[in-house]
């Protein structure tokens, strides 16, 4: 079966406040796209790569990513993260297939993490990564503490997220009207359509929200070095 990786670049990055989306920021001398591409790109057992761009910004992109392989599409997003992914998913033409469906934002992701993920999608239908927390997460409601979940109980979600075409197709379907979902696993999980399989995280793929976290990405490349 193949596998597709769909890098998802069609953010504005209002949090990150540049004046180019964040995508085109500049991490270890290439674009955030690049990177993240990259990682994709070299990863032996990824078959094609679709990347999932700002509409202004396809052109620019097309530019950028003109010397990688594996990217046979460049697409327009949506609105929303949900929209653009259900975008990226839809445009694979294969019944079945495994997707790993990554953000843009989150360039260090590594080959050890995302070849557990491909290796797991073998025996599961839905792959998550995600790294133990260490702070305390608290539920709240309105400015006050509703409950305090064992931390040992609580992890935080990475990307990829991972899946077999059929299952997040279904998911994207089902979840047409729903809108305050911000990954995909999230649409399988509310949809209880399949046990969702975690791939233990690194605490270095971090996802680039705002300009500091580019400092730390820096750093973090550095200390590998
Ligand atoms: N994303 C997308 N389409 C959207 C919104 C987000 O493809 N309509 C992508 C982003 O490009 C990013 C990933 O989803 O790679 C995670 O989103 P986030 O970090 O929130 O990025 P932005 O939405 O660009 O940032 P902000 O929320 O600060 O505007
Ligand atoms: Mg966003």
């Amino acid at each position: 079966m193949k596998n597709y990786a769909i890098i998802l670049a069609s953010g504005k990055g209002e949090r990150f406040g540049s004046d180019l989306p964040k995508q085109f920021a500049l991490l270890n001398g290439k674009t955030l796209l690049e990177n993240s591409v990259e990682i994709f790109e070299q990863n032996e057992n990824v078959d094609e790569i679709i990347v999932v761009i700002t509409p202004e910004y396809k052109k620019k992109s097309q530019e950028i990513l003109k010397k990688y392989k594996k990217v046979n599409k460049i697409i327009e997003g949506g609105l929303t993260r949900k929209e653009s992914s259900a975008i990226g998913i839809s445009s694979i033409e294969e019944n079945e297939a495994n997707v790993l469906i990554h953000d843009c934002a989150r360039p260090l992701l590594s080959q050890n993490v995302l070849n557990e993920c491909i290796y797991s999608l073998n025996k599961y239908d839905a792959v998550a990564v995600a790294c133990e927390s260490t702070d305390t997460i608290i539920e709240t409601e309105g400015d006050f503490i509703k409950s305090i979940p064992q931390r040992s109980s609580v992890m935080n979600i990475q990307t990829p997220q991972c899946f077999k075409l059929s299952l997040i197709n279904k998911a994207h379907q089902l979840s047409k009207n729903d809108s305050n979902f911000t990954d995909d696993c999230g649409l399988v999980v509310r949809h209880a359509l399949s046990k969702v399989y975690i791939v233990k995280g690194e605490s270095d793929n971090i996802k680039i929200t705002y300009p500091k976290d580019l400092f730390i990405a820096e750093k973090i490349i550095q200390n590998k070095k």
